[in-house]
């Protein structure tokens, strides 16, 4: 066994991993409910069954001209007439096509426009995405804060008419925002801004995922949108707005934490950890509410203690490349800072 494939190995089979598995899910794109989903779904249809009649079409052909002019005993086996050209059925095969293209364009066209168009009222929620290689910064500016991989966005009590609008930025290289269940995929690009919106009529965790590849994690570029109920929402955004309680015996872990780098990547609202701004956006997620997340490491693993130690002790083991190094920190710091971070909820 090659040292390559044994780590190989180690890897697949590590708890963090295999715990991780349950997260990787995204979302059916025929299951959607935000209007923007809805359009691509019609359309999508619309072009698997335009693709389904050609399939058949050409299919039933090829399997009737194999079994009705195969050789057969008896055959004389010299070469059969030659037939060249025939205008009809040029122009057939010209033709034909050239109209399925152009429904095709007109289609994809209206939903694109219609999608884009849409009218975005005043009172609109508005968050700012930003890719990174590979997690998610998450901003509400008109909230004041910023948290990271999970979206939580209200349910749109009149679809179309109450939707979130999501501006799109990168800080670094191309990546794509989908959430197949929603809406279409859009392009997170570097130096533009792409907006798109969403209306889920439905409460609820809907999976996705970064669609354009950025490099080595990008499968692990994971993120969730959460649909909450109005009054739920609001309740969310103002415990997003406060800082976690003081907790005396998280103290240590806060001085151990305040103390190593982990505060050149990190905020930590109200303390010493502001971390070091780079032009759009943080280097590392937001760790103010850190506790309140469902996932670590933007969904590759479920936020559990075991899990945040784990990462702490080497960061490399579940999400190898990406950008946090082991900090080399000893079994009782570990267990110090997760405790500290378990304490910011
Ligand atoms: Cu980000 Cu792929």
């Amino acid at each position: 066994m090659t040292k390559r494939f044994r780590r190989l190995l180690a890897l697949t089979l590590s708890p963090a991993i295999l715990a991780g598995l349950e997260e990787r899910r995204v979302g059916n794109i025929f299951q959607t409910v935000a209007t923007p989903g809805d359009a691509v779904r019609q359309s999508a249809i619309l072009v698997l069954s335009i693709a389904a009649g050609i399939f058949l079409v050409v299919a039933t052909v090829a399997a009737y001209a194999i079994f009705r002019f195969r050789r057969r005993p008896g055959d004389d086996l010299t070469e059969p007439p030659q037939v060249y050209g025939s205008t009809q059925i040029e122009i057939a095969w010209t033709v034909i096509p050239l109209l399925i293209v152009f429904v095709l364009i007109g289609v994809t066209a209206r939903v694109v426009a219609g999608v884009q168009d849409h009218p975005i009222p005043k009172d609109a929620i508005h968050a700012t995405v930003v890719g990174h290689q590979w997690w998610w910064e998450i901003r509400y500016p008109d909230y004041g804060f910023t948290t990271a991989n999970e979206l939580h966005v209200p349910v749109s009590e009149k679809p179309g008419e109450t939707p979130t609008v999501l501006r799109l930025q990168s800080m670094d290289v191309i990546h794509s925002f989908w959430v197949p269940q929603l809406a279409g995929k859009t392009d997170v690009i570097p130096n533009r801004e792409n907006v798109m919106w969403i209306d889920p009529r439905e409460t609820g965790i809907y999976f996705g995922n970064c669609a354009e590849y950025c490099g080595t994690q990008h499968a692990g570029m994971l993120l969730k949108v959460i649909v909450h109920q109005k009054a739920e929402f609001e309740a969310w955004v103002a415990s997003q707005q406060q800082v976690a309680a003081e907790d005396a015996s998280a103290a240590a872990g806060r001085a151990t934490f305040e103390s190593l780098a982990c505060v050149n990547c990190h905020a930590i609202r109200d303390t010493p950890a502001q971390a070091g701004h780079t032009g759009r956006g943080k280097f590392g997620p937001d760790l103010t509410h850190v506790a309140s997340r469902l996932t670590l490491a933007s969904g590759v693993i479920t936020n559990t203690p075991e899990h945040l130690r784990e990462w702490i002790r080497d960061p490399q083991v579940a999400k190898p490349g990406n950008f946090m190094p082991a900090m080399q920190l000893t079994e009782q710091q570990i267990k110090d800072v997760a405790a500290y971070l378990e304490t910011l909820k």
